[in-house]
């Protein structure tokens, strides 16, 4: 009996340690989960900061509320409408940016040959819209069929380096992200070196055939010019589109110049052209750019 006894008050020593153990590791755990979230609730939101800020960058496909454009007015159509004006571009030469501003600075829809859904449902709702009450109306399409609707263009001219590695940008990461560097080395490099060379020769005809073989009244502008002097070379655009300027709105369109949809400046600045590509790209620019100054001089012609 008192050794029975014994045992009992040993189990039950041993049972309430049991007990207080589970109970010490509960409380932790149920503690910890507790306070898991709170502890980790700075990093979960960067987390998803750098989510966003990603999708910001790379999927404007998957806009965010955040970047949402603050348009200086409401945007409207044409009244009355106007012969097509082309916006006409070999793609990554800043038409998006081009588009963009033209909207600010007149209140007026621009359209597109395409219906880029991304676009659409951020700040270009006139998209896939082609009539006289667009502004003016993107494409990067060349060839007879292309132009004969316009009655005027606009082509926007950048320099091939930077127009092809922005469209190599837009196919891997949308209109304001970028295309890894792993991407450049795709396949050893041939998958980039090929891209090069038909950009190249698509760069050329766009330009020269807008150039050389569109009838109506055409105003080339180069990015690189409109980054240089926006307030004047965006003006000058205006005009050749008869549109008047309203001081108020060109100065709010001045003031939100950057818009969304220019892709911010690398931190790794990388150089994708071998000087072969560089060699090759300099003789078909010079060409282009000869065949443009001489179209702009008609003097000499
Ligand atoms: C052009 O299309 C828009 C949208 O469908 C429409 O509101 C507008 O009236 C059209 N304009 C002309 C001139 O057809
Ligand atoms: C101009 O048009 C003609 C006939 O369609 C075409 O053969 C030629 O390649 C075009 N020029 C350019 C520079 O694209």
């Amino acid at each position: 009996m008192h050794v029975n006894r014994t045992r009992f008050w040993i189990l039950s020593f041993l049972l309430l340690i049991y007990l207080a153990g589970v109970l010490i590791i509960s409380a932790i755990t149920i503690q910890d989960t507790k306070t898991k979230p709170i502890k980790f609730k700075p990093q979960y939101l960067q987390i998803s900061k750098v989510k966003h800020y990603e999708l910001g960058f790379s999927a404007f496909r998957t806009p965010l509320r955040k970047s949402k454009i603050n348009w200086c007015t409401e945007l409207k159509i044409l009244d009355p409408p106007k012969g097509l004006v082309a916006l006409a571009s070999f793609p990554g030469s800043g038409n998006t940016w081009m588009r963009y501003l033209l909207q600010q600075s007149t209140g007026i829809l621009t359209g597109s040959v395409y219906k880029d859904y991304g676009l659409l449902k951020n700040g270009f709702p006139a998209e896939n819209v082609v009539n006289g009450s667009m502004l003016i109306v993107k494409t990067h399409e060349f060839g007879p069929n292309a132009k004969k609707m316009f009655s005027k263009a606009i082509l926007l001219v950048r320099s091939p380096l930077a127009a092809i590695q922005a469209e190599f940008n837009r196919q891997s990461g949308g209109h304001i992200g970028f295309a890894s560097p792993a991407r450049y080395k795709r396949n050893k490099g041939k998958y980039w070196e090929q891209f090069v060379i038909e950009k190249l020769q698509a760069w050329k005809q766009t330009n020269l055939d807008w150039l050389y073989n569109f009838t109506g009244p055409t105003h080339v502008i180069f990015y690189e010019h409109l980054v240089e002097n926006l307030e004047h070379n965006l003006k000058s655009v205006l005009k050749f589109l008869d549109q008047p300027i309203s001081e108020t709105l060109f100065k709010c369109a001045m003031e939100r110049r950057e818009g969304i949809y220019r892709r911010k400046r690398r931190a790794i600045v990388f150089d994708p052209y071998s000087q072969k590509m560089k060699d090759l790209i300099k003789i078909e620019q010079e060409r282009v750019y000869k065949a443009i100054f001489d179209f702009a001089a008609p003097t000499k012609r």
